[in-house]
């Protein structure tokens, strides 16, 4: 018998549940997804080009009791009776105004899952989203009488790099295992937020080796994505431009830098890139007010996504390579949304493959926010029994590993 989690994500601007068996040793798990319901935001915040705090809040509000519904629903675990005049809901929802009457209509039609604990995401992120996936899962806990496993955001992205593939899809229910790796490795974590090399002893056990000083890799392509006149998020669009750009081999009309490629630290910094492409972009077009979205052609745009995928990825490999060599680490693992990036993989893999390294990157359904991962790195504390007690668990917006 197995370890029967759900795991609760709304760190940005994905509202995400997961229930997943997870069984075997913390070193060598296994997991079944029972029930898996995720709802991104993106189209909602693309108007304000970026994730707007408080509308993801609202936004959570509204989406985590369907997506429990609907995560339960797959799941079809037995049930108790609804369990009824438990006073202290409206308190501990005090701050989450949305949420607290369709969680209270949802608790007196539903009784308590078979479920042993749940796993929730206490940071890093954005406080507001933080807090609303936090409330729930102590409002839940707390009717259910279930333990709280908070979890580091960061580390369910290094996890699910961990996660291996070769599951077959036409097997009902999906599951994952993790892979069992040498340590140490080299972990390159990028998202919309973050942009680290960790040095990870093993799994729990991080040093970090270096970060960017100001914006992270995922921010930039979103930036630059910006400026060029895609929506949010703009990691996939300009990867989208960049991969037709190398198809019909585009000519080189632009040149950006590589910022801090050549110093010999672990650092990095992304904000002068997007100076950069503004620069490009205002002396391609001198005429630009400032609120004028650029008029760039078609292949223009595209062979300039190209050079902003080609700057960021040129840096990502050199340090990462670095950072494997320096350390002795024979494995890289990529984790955070970047990770979604076909270039990424392609040239971290070949750079990798050089030095007689192994790159893991989580199955693609993993990289961005995921409530799967969240599970998954859960199970470690869990199968110890290291629980929080509801009133410990804060939302920390800037947790580190
Ligand atoms: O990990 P994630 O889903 O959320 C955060 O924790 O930030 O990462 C989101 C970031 C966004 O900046 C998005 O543009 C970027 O990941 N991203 C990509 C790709 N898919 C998502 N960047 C480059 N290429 C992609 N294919
Ligand atoms: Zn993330």
């Amino acid at each position: 018998m197995g370890v029967k989690i759900l795991a609760i994500e709304t760190s940005c601007d994905e509202t995400a549940i997961c229930i997943t068996e997870a069984s075997g040793t913390p070193e060598a798990p296994s997991f079944t997804i029972l029930g898996n319901a995720l709802l991104s935001q993106a189209a909602l915040h693309a108007q304000y080009g970026g994730v707007f705090p408080n509308l993801a809040k609202r936004e959570h509000q509204h989406n985590l009791v369907p997506m429990l519904a609907e995560a339960l629903r797959q799941a079809a675990l037995p049930a108790s009776a609804p369990i009824l005049g438990k006073s202290d809901l409206p308190k501990i929802l005090e701050r989450e105004t949305e949420l607290l009457q369709p969680l209270s209509e949802f608790l007196e039609s539903h009784g308590k899952p078979a479920i042993d604990c749940i796993a929730v995401t206490h940071g890093p992120g954005l406080e507001p989203a933080l807090w609303v996936g936090i409330n729930f899962a102590k409002a839940l806990a707390y009717v259910w009488d279930l333990p709280l496993v908070p979890v580091n955001h960061m580390e369910g992205h290094i996890v699910a790099a961990l996660a291996s593939d070769e599951r077959s899809k036409s097997i009902a229910p999906m599951s994952y295992t993790l892979e069992a790796t040498s340590f140490p490795l080299i972990s390159l974590l990028v998202s919309g937020g973050h942009t680290e090399l960790l040095l990870v002893k093993a799994l729990g056990e991080y040093e970090l080796l270096g970060a960017t000083r100001d914006d992270a890799a995922g921010e930039c392509f979103d930036k630059c994505a910006r400026l060029m006149g895609l929506p949010y998020p703009g990691g996939p669009e300009v990867s989208r431009l960049a991969a037709h750009a190398r198809a019909h081999k585009l000519p080189p009309t632009f040149a950006l830098p590589r910022p801090m490629i050549d110093t010999r630290d672990y650092e990095f910094s992304f904000s002068g890139l997007k100076t950069a492409v503004r620069r490009v972009l205002e002396h391609h077009l001198p005429a630009l007010g400032k609120s004028d979205l650029p008029k760039l052609s078609d292949d223009e745009r595209a062979a300039l996504s190209r050079e902003i995928e080609d700057a960021i990825v040129d840096v990502l490999v050199k340090k990462t390579l670095a950072a494997a060599k320096d350390k002795g680490a024979q494995t890289i693992i990529v984790g955070g949304g970047v990770s979604a990036n076909t270039h990424l993989r392609e040239r971290l893999t070949e750079a990798a493959t050089d030095i007689g390294a192994t790159v893991l990157f989580p199955p693609r359904e993993l990289s961005t926010d995921n409530a799967v991962m969240i599970a998954m790195a859960s199970y470690a504390y869990a199968h110890a029994g290291t629980f929080a007690s509801a009133e410990n668990i804060r939302a920390q917006g800037h947790l580190s590993l």
